[in-house]
């Protein structure tokens, strides 16, 4: 959560926008999941890549480098919006880019053999953070509430907005556990349920899979909705689902560009 401009020029009332879908714990599971699910192969090109550093170690860096001017271009990169009523197909295109553009620009670079190490890496490092964004229902989200960051609502009785609620207090309430832990508990897809999560699986479906989560957000907790125990206890499965995807879909990604004898199941990384 970061304070941005006060609305008004005296500075008297501020606005809290939160450009940061999942809190850093729902990034760094969706990371560990991925990492969990990369072959040996992936697994030593992605560490090469990364300097020895793992995916965790950046899954939250982006959110921090959109607001420093070196990578102020990837500001945007974080979401895309769709207003109420209209469909996702429709709704209108962001000069500066979205989330399934910016995913897709991102694998090319990977793909690319005449790619720097330098561009790889960059590349991967917003990858594995907007992997863990596209599964965060606000974040396809209205553009005139941004994202839900407008949309107020109370939490536990405190002033909240449904963005926040739904980056971190949510996740936070569901479990009190380390990343490894959500890990440990929720990476238990059998594999027919991995195959119906990964298989024809491209970042549009992904994100159409995503707004129609949203929309269901959306009707579910109109404005000043009192949020406690029954809100949370209706979606923590839906916050753990999404970041199992999150994970299970970034090493498919990973895997289909590193390891040329994995067998892909997602339909938009050449092999
Ligand atoms: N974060 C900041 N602005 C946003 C928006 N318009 N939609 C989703 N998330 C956001
Ligand atoms: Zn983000």
């Amino acid at each position: 959560m970061k304070f941005l401009k006060p609305l008004s020029t005296l500075g008297l009332s501020l606005v809290a926008i939160s450009a940061f879908p999942w809190g850093q714990k729902g990034h760094d599971v969706t990371a560990y999941i991925a990492e969990n699910h990369l072959t040996p192969e992936t697994y030593a090109q992605v560490t090469e890549l990364l300097d020895g550093k793992s995916m965790v170690y950046w899954a939250n860096w982006l959110d921090n480098a959109s607001h420093s001017p070196e990578y102020s271009y990837s500001k945007t990169w974080h979401y895309k919006n769709i207003d109420d009523g209209v469909k996702y197909e429709e709704a209108p295109l962001h000069p500066d880019g979205d989330i399934v553009r910016a995913i897709y620009s991102q694998v090319e670079i990977l793909q690319n053999s005449d790619a720097s190490k330098t561009d790889k890496q960059l590349a991967l490092k917003i990858l594995v953070h907007l992997m863990g964004d596209l599964h965060q229902p606000m974040h396809m989200g209205h553009a005139s509430d941004l994202g839900g960051n407008r949309w107020t609502v109370k939490y536990f009785g405190r002033d909240s907005n449904l963005h926040s609620v739904w980056d971190s207090s949510i996740p936070e309430s569901a479990h009190k556990w380390t990343y490894t832990e959500w890990n440990d508990q929720i990476n238990r897809a059998t594999p027919v349920e991995t195959q119906y999560i990964l298989e024809s699986g491209k970042p549009e479906s992904w994100g159409i899979e995503t707004f129609e989560i949203c929309k269901d957000v959306y009707a579910k907790t109109p404005e000043g909705t009192k949020i406690s125990y029954d809100y949370v206890s209706e979606w923590t499965p839906v916050v753990e689902s999404q970041l199992l995807k999150g994970g299970l879909r970034l090493a498919d990604i990973l895997n289909s560009i590193f390891d040329p004898d994995y067998q892909q199941y997602n339909v938009f990384v050449a092999n």
